[in-house]
């Protein structure tokens, strides 16, 4: 009667013969390794398997600085910076419209940049300096130059879009104090107006810009002084 061979032996056999690598070889090496490499102490035992603090997927405290104030929030860590705002924090000047930063409605600004706040989590805005449009619509007990200008050129019809315009706008002059029809055109690109009120949007941050700007100080003496 013939055998059938067992493949797997004779590879692992002919391999020991060759003195090449074998799971017994390998085991007996790893045992070697282990005898020579020192105990972990308790402390770092603990340190290897910690690992980072999990939090969440409860509601944790959020401390967030919005408009120069320390405010506290208790949410959930999967909530976006829109929702901590607007649900938790009673600010809803910014808008809630595609919830997937495509629109500019719920425009903020963060640390000096205009940011879709529905892109962020809340939890990730920890440390940020966040300014929203109810940070500046009314300082003094006037409305802001934006403001101003937006009512002067019919630059809102629906108003949804308005004030994520208007922060962006703000962002905008921060950066641009001088720009010209064309360059507002660009810089408010991130922003759309469903109701079309766009020609009326740039005059109005082109004429807030000037009034936003420094007077420059009158020249000593004339010309030719
Ligand atoms: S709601 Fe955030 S970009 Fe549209
Ligand atoms: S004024 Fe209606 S969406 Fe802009």
């Amino acid at each position: 009667m013939s055998q059938t061979k067992d493949p797997t032996l004779e590879i692992t056999n002919s391999k020991s013969r060759r003195g090449g690598f074998s799971r017994r070889g390998f085991i007996q090496g790893a045992g070697v390794t282990g005898a020579v490499v020192p105990a972990l102490t308790t402390e770092q035992a603990q340190a290897q398997t910690a690992g980072p603090k999990p939090i969440g997927p409860g509601p944790v405290n959020i401390t967030l600085s919005v408009n120069g104030k320390s405010v506290m929030a208790v949410a959930e860590p999967r909530e976006t910076l829109l929702d901590v705002l607007r649900n938790h924090l009673n600010m809803t000047g910014a808008k809630r419209v595609c919830d997937r930063g495509s629109c500019g409605a719920c425009t903020v600004i963060m640390d000096g940049k205009a940011v879709y706040a529905c892109s962020i989590l809340a939890i990730d805005a920890r440390g940020s300096q966040i300014t929203t449009i109810e940070g500046f619509a009314m300082e003094g007990g006037k409305p802001h130059p934006l403001v101003e200008s937006f009512a002067n050129h019919d630059a809102q019809q629906c108003g949804y879009c308005t004030p994520g315009f208007v922060v962006a706008a703000k962002d905008f002059i921060d950066h641009h104090p001088a720009p010209t029809v064309e360059q507002v055109k660009d810089g408010l690109g991130g922003n759309l107006c469903r109701c079309g009120t766009y020609m009326g949007i740039r005059q109005a941050v082109v004429e807030a810009s000037r009034k936003m700007r420094p007077a420059v100080p009158a020249a000593k003496g004339g010309a030719n002084a």
